[in-house]
């Protein structure tokens, strides 16, 4: 399947569920999460494999700070641990990972901002597939540092170049301020395990973005739920306010 022919340069994804899923075997909520890592570097290989150029896939919200304190420790661990084990391989495959999200939250670990720095850094060349990790990241907090630059901007260079600031020029330039502004607007969004809601997830980008819910649990998910969401996609007709 070549998803640049049929229209899909973008393809973001909120993987839910791990809970539930390990609640159903009687495990414990993280033993989820691990069998999440296995969904993931399938969708990645699926996403290279079918030509997608942008995968964006929700990690850990603003929000999810409210888990137990086990939880998130859990979380922290295990997103750093990925990205020892998995970065080589996707390196080699031509991957360039991005990281989006308040990154310089202090309740973040040092070893998992300096690893998500790195591995930036390590991959920045590559061209096959970006790769976004929505890590501590929140839209609205997204949305409010953006105007937070603005304003900053506006205040500093006022006297210099209030022409700058104006309203065409925010129109235009919105996306500047965000955290990846080269990241093109999501095309599919797939949300997992049956919630219909984005949980403060790329609220501004997805306002055309085609939405698809599926109730697989997130480690469930597999190239079948992808090839169907794909087909779902073609059956639909992106008007864009046009009549
Ligand atoms: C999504 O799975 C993963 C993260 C939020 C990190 P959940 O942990 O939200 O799983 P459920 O929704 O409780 O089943
Ligand atoms: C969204 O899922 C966040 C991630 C997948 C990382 P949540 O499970 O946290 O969202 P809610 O709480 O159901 O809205
Ligand atoms: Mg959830």
């Amino acid at each position: 399947m070549d998803l640049k022919e049929i229209g899909i340069e973008h393809v973001a994804i909120i993987m839910d569920g791990n809970g539930r899923w390990a609640t159903e075997k009687e495990l414990d909520r993280t033993a989820g999460h691990a069998a999440g890592e296995h969904a993931l570097s399938k969708a990645i290989n699926w996403a290279i494999e079918n030509n997608l150029k942008w995968l964006t896939v929700y990690a850990f919200s603003t929000e999810n700070w409210t888990r137990s304190s086990e939880e998130v420790d859990f979380l922290m661990f295990f997103n750093r641990d990925i990205l020892i084990r998995r970065r080589e391989e996707f390196h080699e495959k031509g991957v360039k990972f991005n990281f989006i999200g308040d990154l310089k939250d202090r309740r973040i670990p040092e070893e998992n901002k300096k690893l998500m720095k790195e591995t930036e850094y390590i991959t920045k060349d590559n061209e096959k597939l970006n790769l976004v990790f929505a890590f501590n990241y929140g839209s609205h907090k997204e949305i409010h540092n953006a105007v937070h630059k603005i304003a900053f901007g506006h205040y500093f260079y006022l006297k210099l170049s209030a022409w700058l600031f104006t309203k065409e020029h925010i129109e235009e330039n919105f996306k500047n301020y965000m955290y990846l502004p080269k990241m093109p607007n999501p095309d599919l969004l797939i949300r997992t395990a049956g919630e219909k809601r984005l949980s403060n997830f790329l609220l501004y980008q997805l306002s055309y973005t085609e939405l698809m819910f599926i109730d697989t649990l997130w480690p469930d998910f597999d190239e079948n739920d992808f090839y169907n969401v794909v087909e779902e996609y073609k059956q639909r007709v992106r008007k864009y306010g046009n009549a």
